[in-house]
């Protein structure tokens, strides 16, 4: 049965493999899956993966490197990326339908393909700057629809999306396609100036329909980051027992 920590994700938002390595050793009995981004994996290297498996053999670890290339460099890079023992690992579903069917191809069935739909970290007046039509621009929803359409055709296991958007994906994709949301803020952490535009509770975004929240600052910044997802994760456990 889904046990409270496998709704969370930790992102490693570190730069190198010792401040990773010790986040790990801190947080894998409260944490299901490790976020490596673009910073750690720049830094420290894809023999991350393995450091962190020496020290949580159970741990989960999601590479998130948000893909977005040519149809045959999107499937070598994603070879590469299956012989690593990862769990999960992004693309941007972009516009390109071969692209995604690439990433599915080069993954071989070993990796759960996640796209990124729309960044949480994305507003309206940015959607509008960027010249998207006004019906996308005005409902990014529809925007985050559609492009959960596109990887659910193409094959991907779910989408990265905010916690407004997981229950219409999971009306419109199916109920196994995977909702997994980040731009989440525990009720008594809501840092100011903070970057993500569309935020909302764990406990709401599990009754949206979120698979899996990714959690970071509220943790990684905490004075005390175990207790801190310890808290989330009663946060959790209450609104599984509703
Ligand atoms: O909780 P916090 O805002 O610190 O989480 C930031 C993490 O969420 C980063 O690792 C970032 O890459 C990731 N993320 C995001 N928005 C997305 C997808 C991932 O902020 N749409």
């Amino acid at each position: 049965m889904k046990q409270p920590k496998d709704y969370l994700i930790f992102p490693l938002d570190v730069s190198t493999a010792k401040e990773a390595g010790r986040y790990v050793s801190l947080l894998r009995d409260s944490v299901g899956v490790f976020k490596v981004g673009l910073e750690l994996f720049i830094n420290a290297g894809p023999s991350i993966v393995h450091e962190i498996h020496k020290i949580s053999t159970e741990a989960r670890i999601f590479l998130d490197l948000k893909l977005h290339d040519i149809p045959e460099t999107v499937y070598r890079a994603m070879q590469g990326i299956a012989s690593l023992g990862v769990t999960y690992a992004t693309v941007h579903c972009g516009e390109s339908k071969k692209m995604l069917e690439a990433a599915v191809k080069g993954a071989g069935g070993k990796v759960h393909l996640l796209g990124v739909t729309v960044l949480t970290s994305v507003a309206k007046e940015d959607l509008r700057w960027a010249g998207y039509d006004a019906s996308f621009t005005e409902d990014v929803t529809r925007l985050v629809l559609k492009k959960a359409e596109m990887a659910g055709k193409a094959g991907f296991a779910g989408v990265i999306c905010s916690g407004h958007e997981a229950g219409q994906i999971k009306n419109t994709c199916g109920a196994s396609f995977l909702a997994v949301t980040p731009g989440i803020r525990p009720i008594w952490d809501v840092p100011k100036g903070d970057d993500q535009a569309r935020v909302m509770t764990p406990a709401r975004a599990i009754q949206n329909g979120s698979d899996h929240l990714v959690i970071g600052r509220p943790i990684r910044d905490a004075k005390d980051p175990d207790r801190a997802a310890r808290q989330i994760l009663g946060e959790i456990e209450e609104v599984l027992k509703k």
